[in-house]
């Protein structure tokens, strides 16, 4: 009894320690578009990735970020050029559309309670696509030209219902209220 329980916890162990390498290593993940970023970062919540490929002449950011979440829910991810948190920050959300689609759009983050209807962003941003591919929503575009520093504050979110093609509220609740930080563009 005893010895089954040890193999069933080194199992249990092992496996955990696998899905763990699995879901956090970003570097050979292989998009189907097969799009290349030179650099990526596995963010510490949310099952969330950044991807990139920055020019630093041009200060503009090629990114891909992707995050699991159900085929219901949403995913945002973007940058506040101003400060840490949540308002200000200008990004991008992505979620399945009633029309069937899985599609992606800028927002601007005026409040802690805001529209989440397309706007545009304190920086320009173009070439935005949306993928759902292994349980995970993947949003594609260029930032930029952002500012004179390659770092800046990012800020991610999940959510799980969308209502009339709006993103709701997300859990107000532990990672939900540590996904952000700083990216420099030029680490990785
Ligand atoms: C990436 O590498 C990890 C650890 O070596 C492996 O577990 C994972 O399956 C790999 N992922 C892909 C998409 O190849
Ligand atoms: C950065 O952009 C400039 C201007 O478009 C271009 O000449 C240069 O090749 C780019 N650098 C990289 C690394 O892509
Ligand atoms: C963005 O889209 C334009 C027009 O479709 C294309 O020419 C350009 O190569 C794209 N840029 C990137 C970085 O994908
Ligand atoms: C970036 O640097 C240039 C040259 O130093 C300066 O003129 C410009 O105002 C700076 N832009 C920002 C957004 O800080």
């Amino acid at each position: 009894m005893a010895t089954s329980f040890r193999v069933v916890s080194v199992i249990a162990v092992l496996s955990s320690l696998f899905l763990l390498a699995s879901c956090q290593t970003c570097s050979n993940y292989t998009f189907s578009n097969n799009k290349v970023f030179s650099s990526c970062s596995d963010l510490p919540c949310l099952d969330a990735h950044i991807h990139w490929n920055y020019n630093s002449s041009t200060r503009r950011a090629e990114i891909a970020y992707r995050a699991t979440q159900e085929p219901t829910g949403w995913i945002a991810w973007g940058i506040n050029p101003t400060e840490s948190g949540m308002p200000g920050s200008q990004v991008l959300v992505a979620f399945l559309h009633s029309n069937g689609n899985l599609i992606a759009y800028p927002t601007a983050i005026t409040s802690y309670d805001p529209p989440m209807e397309p706007s545009s962003l304190s920086f320009p941003v173009s070439n935005i696509s949306a993928e759902y591919a292994k349980n995970e929503m993947i949003i594609f575009a260029v930032v930029g030209p952002l500012g004179n520093s390659s770092t800046v504050n990012q800020i991610w979110q999940t959510g799980t219902s969308v209502s009339n093609d709006i993103p709701q509220m997300h859990e107000l609740a532990g990672p939900h209220l540590q996904s952000l930080g700083t990216l420099d563009f030029l680490s990785g």
